[in-house]
């Protein structure tokens, strides 16, 4: 069956070139560490852990066995008025790695369920308080928040966008802080461009501030091919919003569990939002869970405001699955027991160092990095963007090693198990595929 494209069609593939993917397709076998094995036999590294979830590692054995055990006890229960003790003990150990002040976790099963909850939650507290005038929700081109109808409507990708209809209205976005005329081949954070958080000075003159709920931004947006933020803008962001009662969520569905050698990016950058979302890492990717953490005041004020016995009409058949909180609970203990956010901070030098050789490559246009993210920026071929990083990622999975695209942007992201050699290699051979790329 799998060799026959014409039974192929059965799985509409999310996110992929299905016509392209059937005629040549890249299928995975298993997976143990930082190798998937392909269906032909071969070991091909993973650059980006999986979606930029597999932090840990795959078929990380704590995590497996944890599943194991967790099976053989309590295969589901529900969280609508009833629970469950590891429900209580993950959000414990949960809001315990989250900056001071933010002690309560909602369970969701996707980053784009945590998005959608993370706005739902910011549109109630307003309310609960109140302050129903407060409903306009201000994103940032290329951003990226999942694909739920919230998500893309915050979200900053004309694709994501334009075949949806209207999208939910009352959105404004701040302009993307991209920036290669200034920033070009940056190590870490780009010197330039603190200044566009301003625009949201702009976003509120033209509002009123009274009108604007939240105001939602990727730490470092990844899915658009890792845009980093510029020094001192996530902090002017939150004087902002502070200054004008808005609500800040940081999505970490990405840089939450280490990916830049902290718990959190909000740790890693000292400026603590309202509102943190997360999924990914969470489990390690291994079971689907998302986790949106929020501050006391928003918890009390629900709690304290509630106009009846339940605070918020909200939640998933799948909120905080007995499975997935198990899964969750053994990531966090490998993620502890193995250093892994400390491994990632000691090892954002050498990655960054290995990237940055491949500079003088054809077509390069940027290289950039921080914690162990990385993208390289190439140059589109005339009339036909995209196409040239497309190639590169079939070369590289032939050449062995898994790498992710955006456009014409190729990023990075490895398991945060991975070691210096591993880092070498995997910089080399996409050197050698980019070498020959035409
Ligand atoms: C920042 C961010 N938010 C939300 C999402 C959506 O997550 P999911 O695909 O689990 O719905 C992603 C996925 O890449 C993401 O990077």
């Amino acid at each position: 069956m799998l060799d026959n494209p014409n039974t192929m069609t059965s799985f509409w593939m999310p996110f992929t070139a299905n016509r392209d993917f059937l005629r040549e397709p890249r299928m995975i076998h298993s997976a143990e560490g930082m190798y998937y094995t392909s269906s032909d036999g071969r070991k091909i590294m993973d650059g980006t852990a999986g979606l930029w979830c597999v932090n840990a590692g795959h078929r990380d054995p704590l995590i497996v066995e944890a599943l194991q055990r967790q099976v053989e006890e309590l295969d589901y229960a529900p969280n609508f008025q009833f629970s469950h003790p590891q429900a209580f003990e993950l959000s414990a150990r949960l809001t315990g790695m989250m900056p001071d002040g933010m002690n309560h976790a909602f369970f969701t099963n996707s980053g784009s369920e945590s998005v959608d909850s993370a706005l739902k939650i910011a549109l109630h507290y307003h309310r609960a308080r109140g302050d129903a005038s407060r409903t306009r929700l201000i994103g940032r081109e290329r951003g990226y928040h999942g694909t739920g109808f919230g998500g893309i409507s915050v979200g900053g990708i004309v694709k994501n966008r334009m075949y949806f209809g209207s999208l939910l209205t009352g959105v404004d976005h701040l302009p993307h802080t991209h920036d290669l005329g200034r920033n070009a081949f940056s190590r870490g954070c780009p010197a330039h461009g603190a200044e566009l958080a301003d625009d949201l000075e702009r976003i509120v003159a033209l509002h009123d501030a009274s009108t604007i709920a939240a105001v939602i931004v990727e730490p470092m947006a990844g899915s658009t091919g890792v845009l980093l933020p510029p020094k001192g803008y996530l902090k002017r962001l939150r004087e902002i919003c502070d200054r004008h009662g808005i609500l800040l969520i940081f999505d970490e569905v990405i840089t939450a569990f280490g990916r830049l050698g902290a718990a959190t990016a909000s740790d890693y950058f000292e400026v603590t939002p309202d509102i943190i979302t997360t999924a990914k890492g969470l489990t390690n990717g291994i079971i689907p869970m998302g986790a949106v953490i929020v501050s006391d005041e928003i918890y009390n004020s629900a709690m304290e405001n509630a106009d009846g016995p339940i605070e918020l009409f909200h939640g998933y058949t799948y909120s905080a699955n007995p499975m997935a909180c198990a899964a969750a609970l053994a990531a966090l203990d490998s993620y502890q027991q193995n250093d892994l956010f400390q491994r990632a901070a000691l090892l954002s030098q050498p990655w960054e160092d290995q990237l940055h050789a491949l500079k003088a490559l054809p077509n390069v246009i940027d290289i950039r990095n921080l914690g162990l993210i990385g993208a390289v920026e190439l140059a589109p071929r005339d009339g036909v963007p995209g196409t040239r990083a497309f190639d590169a990622m079939k070369r590289a999975w032939d050449a062995g090693i898994m790498i992710r695209i955006t456009g014409d942007i190729i990023a990075l992201s490895p398991p945060l198990i991975i070691t210096e050699p591993e880092i070498a290699t995997l910089c080399q051979t996409l050197g050698d595929v980019l070498s020959d790329l035409p």
